[in-house]
């Protein structure tokens, strides 16, 4: 088999979907994560992709979907746990119940999902493997609406610090990308709708970031010569918020 085994959670849309077509693009075979959007395997160049379904806020479906790939990819070579949600829920507009349950959903997803499926894909992780996640600016920035989403993200940060750590003998890196706006169904409203300019305007550059230019930095973080970023957190905001 040629190429290198990736695995790539929310694949079907957005930053996903610009990953799973990026390593595609340089001969690797991608196993495309979705959940309830049709995984775009046609769309995709070379060959040896599979789509691999979940979701992924269920541990038992996030362990037969590591076990599904590796079989597929023949081991997994890259993780890219990229799938998320992001939901609106300010402190001050809900009831205990909606508050608690924006919390599950989000902590579910986009912080125990991922964690749950390193641990399940590292039996089939050798020595050079890479795993990337994909956090987010608010980690840092803070999100007033969306604060599971931003802890979701500060958890997941922490994690790739923890695992970097842990996993450096076993010859595996592991990084985060966080983006601030990327154009992708999950900002669409609001990029559209009357806070579009100012959000474009956070940026001196004066937009938001393509979902090909996130995919261009994880493929970087994810290749053999990036084993030295292990246990970073590369900030791709356009200089909109600096830490
Ligand atoms: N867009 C931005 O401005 C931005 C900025 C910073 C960070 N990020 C992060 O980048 C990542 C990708 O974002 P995006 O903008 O590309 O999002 P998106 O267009 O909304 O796509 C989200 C993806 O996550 C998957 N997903 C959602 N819930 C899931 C679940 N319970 N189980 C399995 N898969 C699930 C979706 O799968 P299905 O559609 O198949 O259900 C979809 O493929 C996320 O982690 C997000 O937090 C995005």
């Amino acid at each position: 088999m040629s190429g290198r085994g990736v695995l790539i959670t929310g694949a079907s849309r957005g930053i996903g979907r610009a990953l799973a077509t990026a390593f595609a693009q340089q001969g690797d075979r991608v196993a495309v994560h979705h959940r309830g959007s049709p995984a775009p395997l046609g769309e995709l160049p070379g060959d040896g992709h599979v789509a691999v379904r979940a979701d992924l806020a269920d541990p038992g479906a996030v362990r037969r979907l590591a076990d599904e790939a590796a079989q597929a990819l023949g081991g997994i070579d890259v993780l890219v746990n990229n799938a998320g949600v992001f939901l609106h829920h300010p402190v001050t507009d809900l009831t205990y119940e909606e508050w608690q349950a924006a919390w599950r959903q989000t902590l579910d997803v986009n912080l125990l999902g991922a964690a749950n499926l390193i641990w399940c894909a590292l039996p089939h992780m050798r020595p050079g493997g890479r795993i990337v996640n994909v956090s987010s600016r608010g980690a840092f920035r803070g999100e007033p609406d969306s604060p599971a989403y931003g802890a979701s993200k500060a958890g997941l940060n922490a994690l790739t610090q923890s695992l970097a750590v842990a996993l450096a003998p076993r010859g595996i890196a592991v990084t985060a990308v966080a983006p601030g706006f990327v154009e992708t169904d999950m900002t669409t409203e609001h990029l559209t709708g009357p806070a579009g300019d100012d959000i474009r305007a956070q940026s001196p550059f004066g937009r938001v970031a393509r979902p090909g230019e996130i995919a261009e930095a994880v493929v970087y973080l994810a290749s053999p010569a990036a084993e030295w970023a292990s246990g970073a957190i590369l900030d791709l905001n356009g200089a909109s918020y600096l830490r």
